[in-house]
């Protein structure tokens, strides 16, 4: 019974939706799926190469120059070496290398390539540019804390000018993997843990990257990784794997990455996990009927780092062979590091197991994005020694990674308005192994920064304060072992001073690749530095360094103000300074939920009510919680509070119902009742009360960011149309069904702020 009204439902409901989808301007935006020009030429190279030399253009390997970088950067490395990589380019036999070092390393391999070898095919320059080349900029979780997808643009923009003039054509990135499980390391390259916010940076990264013109040497290719769903492997463990429903992977995970191929990115990496059953990387579904099939993808797929090889540990693949054939028949068009397709690829088209159009049809992609980057015009366009030099870390390069990293700070607590500092009269204590110190400011995943370079704390509060010698500096712990007369020193400065900075947190190690924790707390030998320090008794302002959402305990929850900084970049010092004395206010927001304890994790604000929701208030018996705690976050998705006091009121509707192909208007007035200027990000969330499938509490669907003078007051107004309510139905397949939808415009994903309610009509 219950499932023939279902389906009738969603039979009647489903055509008005996707009309109302299909005439929408966003989906009008998804609709420029990047193009690719073939010219002519390259199907005549193909035709006069051998097997050989087909496979070689889908085989990249981490460059091997001076020890080099990615050998470090993603260990275990195969040991090859340059002078070897210089005869293969030579042969043919490698279509290029990653993270290498700079114009000298590109120039001579680039030369072997188009000098010597038989085609003269072109080598292409990856690296991982992730948040930066030199001038690295706040670590991409936290600039999607700014709530300003532009930035993002403009940021991925800088780095590109940069790289491109180092010899780098093509970036991984952006990383545009949704996760919800703060337990995962690699969170802090992402979008953080919601759809929609993922979707718009993913969007604006590859602008920034790519331009208007891949030929232009500012720009460079970007690489829509890691697909798919990488974020949500079991247990927040790095490499595991991801079993989940099509629904949850659709309306979830799958989002930024079409949004990113939507938005031009020609390139893409496929992630090391497996989803039910079946690893990426020799996933036909995902890699052929979705991507290319769906959603209409035209560049190439890389595997990541011998990601093809790994299907053998997996249990997927028998031997390297078969690894080879596996991932190349998936839509697997390169094979990053392992060798295997140079190696297997032209036996298995000799066998019949992998037929040369195939083989062809992905070496026409790889020539054909060479073409696009100007490569056979002119191979050694982006490699230049001198603008290599000449554009590296410009003062307008520093100037926005310190915009970027202050726009990324989120203010999580400010009791009694202790912040912002006075920035004179007061003796300030800077305590904390984040203090002072070339370290852990550039943060994870920088192949090319370099922490000798950047404004660490101290650096940034001496310049911003009347008189530094107001200031002192006490390391008091190391990050994960306490310092021996540490804490004595750190009570005594405390109390020496009017008030202490307490630089805590985890380090640049404790985040990125294989970086995964059990326990994502500040690490106990810090905890006793912050209890011992709270114990003196003068006002705390934790300043937190992290990559991910962490669960705040004793003296830091406690602490009358909190910062969450993440790993600024090269401008960290001055960003957090221009906060603390408020020279510009706070105005990130969470991208990510503070749980209340590391095992609440995976935390995220969307998620779905039970049948026993614990009312607001107490806790209550056989009610969802955990023991001891609220079922919500500490700090959730979308909070970060300014300097000035704001206040959410009168929320209108522009009508009571909407009906299947028209529009609605929500609006709010958002004021300033402070005596300070704030940047408010007002957040429209929704929840569709009952469904044939159940839906989220809440889920984000607009937001903005306003500029809020003392006093002030603006209407913050949204437009939600059919399509913004669509999710998939039992049949996997998208639908809005008529019904109640509640509706904020809050500070924040468990905020009230203000509420009301409409209808979807039939
Ligand atoms: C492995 C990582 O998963 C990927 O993100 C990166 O781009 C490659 N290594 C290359 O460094």
């Amino acid at each position: 019974m219950q499932d023939t009204r279902i389906s009738r439902r969603a039979v009647m409901m489903g055509a008005g939706a996707a009309a109302a989808w299909l005439a929408s301007p966003a989906r009008a935006l998804l609709q420029a799926v990047g193009q690719i020009e073939v010219p002519a030429f390259v199907d005549q190279l193909i035709g006069r190469m051998t097997l050989e030399e087909k496979a070689g253009q889908l085989q990249l390997m981490a460059s091997a120059w001076g020890g080099g970088a990615a050998l470090t950067l993603n260990p275990p490395g195969s040991g090859s070496d340059f002078q070897q990589q210089v005869n293969e380019a030579r042969q043919g036999l490698l279509t290029g290398v990653f993270n290498g070092n700079g114009s000298r390393m590109a120039r001579s391999l680039q030369a072997a390539a188009v000098k010597e070898s038989r085609m003269k095919i072109p080598m292409i320059f990856a690296a991982d540019i992730i948040h930066g080349h030199r001038t690295i900029f706040p670590v991409p979780l936290a600039e999607v804390a700014s709530f300003e997808p532009d930035l993002a643009r403009r940021t991925a923009e800088a780095a590109a000018f940069e790289a491109s003039g180092a010899g780098i054509d093509w970036t991984f990135s952006p990383m545009v993997d949704v996760a919800r499980d703060q337990r995962w390391g690699r969170g802090v390259e992402g979008g953080g843990e919601d759809p929609l916010l993922g979707e718009l940076f993913a969007a604006a990264r590859v602008h920034g990257f790519q331009g208007a013109d891949l030929k232009s040497n500012e720009h460079m290719l970007a690489c829509i990784k890691h697909f798919a769903a990488y974020g949500a492997g079991e247990s927040g463990l790095d490499y595991n794997v991801v079993d989940m429903s099509m629904r949850r992977l659709r309306e979830v995970y799958l989002k930024p990455y079409e949004a990113g191929f939507k938005a031009g990115a020609l390139s893409a990496m496929a992630s090391f996990n497996e989803i039910n059953g079946v690893p990426s990387t020799g996933n036909h579904w995902l890699m052929t009927n979705l991507l290319r099939g769906e959603w209409g993808f035209k560049g190439f797929v890389v595997s990541d780092y011998t990601g093809d090889e790994e299907m053998i540990a997996a249990g997927y693949a028998r031997d390297g062979r078969d690894a080879a054939k596996l991932a190349f028949l998936a839509g697997v068009d390169m094979s990053m590091q392992s060798g295997l397709y140079r190696q297997h690829l032209p036996a298995l088209v000799q066998s019949g197991d992998v037929p040369e159009a195939m083989l062809n049809t992905s070496v026409r992609r790889v020539l054909a994005l060479k073409a696009m980057l100007g490569l056979f015009d002119d191979p050694f366009r982006r490699i230049d020694e001198k603008r290599e030099a000449s554009r590296s870390m410009l003062p307008t390069a520093r100037a926005l990674a310190r915009e970027a990293g202050r726009k990324a700070i989120v203010l999580l607590k400010n009791d009694g308005d202790l912040l912002p500092l006075p920035r004179s009269g007061k003796r300030i204590a800077l305590i904390g192994p984040f203090a002072a110190g070339a370290h852990d400011l550039v943060g994870p995943w920088v192949v090319y920064g370099d922490d000798s370079k950047a404004v660490d704390l101290a650096s940034g509060v001496r310049a911003a304060v009347a008189d530094p010698r107001l200031v002192t500096v006490t390391q008091g712990s190391d990050v994960e072992e306490p310092l021996a007369g540490g804490l004595a020193q750190a009570v005594a400065a405390a109390r020496a001073a009017d008030l202490v900075v307490l630089a805590i947190g985890e380090s640049s190690e404790m985040s990125g690749e294989a970086q995964s924790r059990t326990e994502i707390v500040v690490p106990p030998p810090q905890q006793q530095l912050a209890e011992a320090v709270a114990a003196v008794g003068k006002p705390i302002v934790v300043v937190l360094k992290h990559g991910r959402a962490l669960a705040l305990e004793g003296a830091v929850a406690n602490a009358p103000a909190i910062l969450a900084t993440w790993f600024l970049g090269t401008e960290t010092g001055n960003a957090i300074a221009d906060v603390l004395f408020g020279v510009h206010g706070p105005s990130g927001r969470l991208p990510a939920s503070f749980p209340w304890k590391s095992g609440q994790e995976p935390y995220y604000y969307a998620h779905k009510p039970t049948g026993r929701p614990n009312p607001p208030g107490e806790l209550q018996p056989y009610k969802a919680h955990f023991r001891g705690i609220p079922n919500s976050a500490r700090y959730p998705f979308g909070h970060g509070l300014t300097y000035g006091k704001i206040e959410y009121s009168g929320l209108r509707l522009s009508a009571p119902s909407m009906p299947m192909t028209g529009s609605i208007e929500i609006a709010a007035t958002v004021t300033n009742r402070g005596t300070r200027a704030a940047e408010e990000v007002a957040q429209l969330y929704i929840h569709d009360r009952v469904a044939s499938v159940t839906r989220p509490v809440r889920e984000l669907k607009a937001f903005r960011k306003v500029a809020l003078p003392p006093g002030q007051s603006e209407v913050v107004r949204f437009t939600l149309t059919p399509a913004d309510l669509i999710f998939y139905g039992l049949d996997d397949r998208p639908i809005a069904e008529p019904g109640s939808f509640d509706v904020w415009i809050a500070p924040s994903a468990e905020a009230e702020g203000v509420r009301g309610s409409f209808d979807l009509l039939a």
